[in-house]
């Protein structure tokens, strides 16, 4: 039969090894104005021709926020990366396989707490004949949707 107390140590092991998880898992996931704020002092509106809310609408779908998101492997096997899963395929370099890297950039640099290059690289994402609709996720659920709700009472 086990010693009760090598029991409890066990438990409170298991305990700290589970903070400790739990603490270099933990994710950047901004809210919703704060991100607002943030893409706005940036100006990626008046730079893409896009609004604020197009932007945290998509950046809600592509990654719920989330600025340390890697998505996983796409069928080609580029991923995306970051607050809006930025593609490795064109825009940044994950060592892995054959890129455009158009951002001249790591995809791991789109995986940090500070989206300041992830927004420069969207800039430059969208100054292509696609615009925002190199975003799949923004065609799909923010292209043409009544979008006031996604910078609603924020302080722009
Ligand atoms: C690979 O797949 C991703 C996501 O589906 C896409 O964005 C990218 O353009 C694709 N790359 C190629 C070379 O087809
Ligand atoms: C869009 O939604 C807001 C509330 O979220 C509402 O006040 C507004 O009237 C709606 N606009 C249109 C054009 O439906």
């Amino acid at each position: 039969m086990p010693h009760p107390s090598g029991s409890a140590e066990m438990k409170v092991l298991a305990f700290t090894l589970f903070c400790l998880f739990i603490a270099v898992n933990e994710a950047k996931v901004y809210e919703r104005c704060e991100l607002a704020r943030k893409l706005k002092n940036s100006r990626l509106d008046v730079s893409s021709g896009y609004s604020i809310a197009d932007w945290v609408c998509l950046a809600y779908y592509e990654s719920r926020f989330n600025s340390r998101a890697v998505g996983p492997p796409n069928r080609n096997g580029s991923r995306d990366y970051g607050i809006f899963q930025i593609n490795s395929r064109w825009w940044c370099s994950n060592g892995k396989g054959t890129t455009a890297n158009g951002c001249r950039s790591s995809c791991s640099a789109f995986t940090d707490d500070d989206i300041t290059n992830d927004i420069a690289c969207a800039k430059r994402i969208v100054k292509d004949p696609n615009g925002i609709r190199a975003w799949v996720a923004w065609v799909k659920y923010c292209q043409g949707k009544n979008l006031t709700r996604w910078t609603q009472g924020c302080r722009l």
